[in-house]
């Protein structure tokens, strides 16, 4: 990690370049990170990616050895696969952005896909983000002015761990809200529903009373539209 005039300059791996993480990956990029994509099955896209982002590609097990933090982004059911190909995740800050449609084993009831998913990545220093809205409306509102920034919820265990997260989410161009820890994040997770924030618009102001609510173990206060 080096310092420059716009803060820490960090090596981010990306496992599963699609359409999350090739967002995260071209808006990491350009906010000065250096980026590594990784884990396709179409090996030229994935250099052609890496080259228009302005960053590098490279096996799995690469991307993750050399990088500080870990954007892992592939569909439900090719987690087992990307986490057998990353290799250890020991140390690494992990941002998980899937969601559990599709194949694969799925969380107990009463367990969140973060508590799930973090088991399954033993000695990495867990966060769950970017996964509340679509690749399309990330990629439209990303920049925004401050008062319309869009909120991109976390959550994790690890808060310092978290705070590297979200000055990536603040580089990215979102407005980053921490919901807690792995086990309170339930209205971040699928499916799109009432009483949750996932699939769901939020800016900071109407966020803070959303964590005040989860916090207290108390409903969350009716959706905002915005116009
Ligand atoms: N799309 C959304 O709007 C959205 C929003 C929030 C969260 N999410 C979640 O974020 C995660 C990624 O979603 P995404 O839409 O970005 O997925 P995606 O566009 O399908 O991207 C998946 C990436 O993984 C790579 N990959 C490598 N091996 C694979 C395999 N065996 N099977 C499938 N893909 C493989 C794909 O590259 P190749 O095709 O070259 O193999 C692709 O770059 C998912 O868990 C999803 O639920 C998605």
């Amino acid at each position: 990690m080096i310092q420059d005039k716009k803060g820490l300059v960090m090596n981010i791996a990306i496992v599963g370049a699609g359409h999350i993480g090739g967002n995260i990956a071209r808006q990491l990029a350009r906010a000065g990170h250096t980026v590594t994509v990784s884990f396709a099955r179409d090996e030229q896209a994935l250099q052609a990616l890496a080259a228009q982002i302005g960053g590098g590609a490279a096996t799995a097990a690469e991307a993750v050895a050399g990088a500080e933090v870990v954007v892992f982004s592939v569909p439900w059911g090719a987690i087992p696969e990307a986490l057998e190909q990353a290799g250890s995740l020991d140390a690494k800050i992990v941002i998980d952005t899937t969601n559990q449609f599709g194949a694969g084993p799925k969380p107990s009831d009463g367990q969140t896909a973060a508590e799930f998913n973090a088991a399954r990545m033993p000695g990495a220093r867990y966060t769950k983000s970017f996964n509340t809205l679509t690749a399309g409306f990330q990629a439209a509102v990303a920049d925004r002015p401050e008062p319309e920034k869009a909120v991109q919820w976390l959550c994790g265990n690890d808060a310092k761990a978290k705070e590297v997260v979200s000055g990536l989410i603040r580089d990215a161009g979102y407005v980053p809200v921490d919901l807690g820890a792995t086990t309170d994040c339930a209205v971040m997770e699928a499916p799109r529903r009432a009483g949750a924030v996932y699939g769901e618009e939020y800016r900071l102001a109407d966020a803070e009373a959303v964590v005040q609510a989860v916090q207290a173990g108390q409903p969350i206060p009716p959706t905002p539209r915005y116009g």
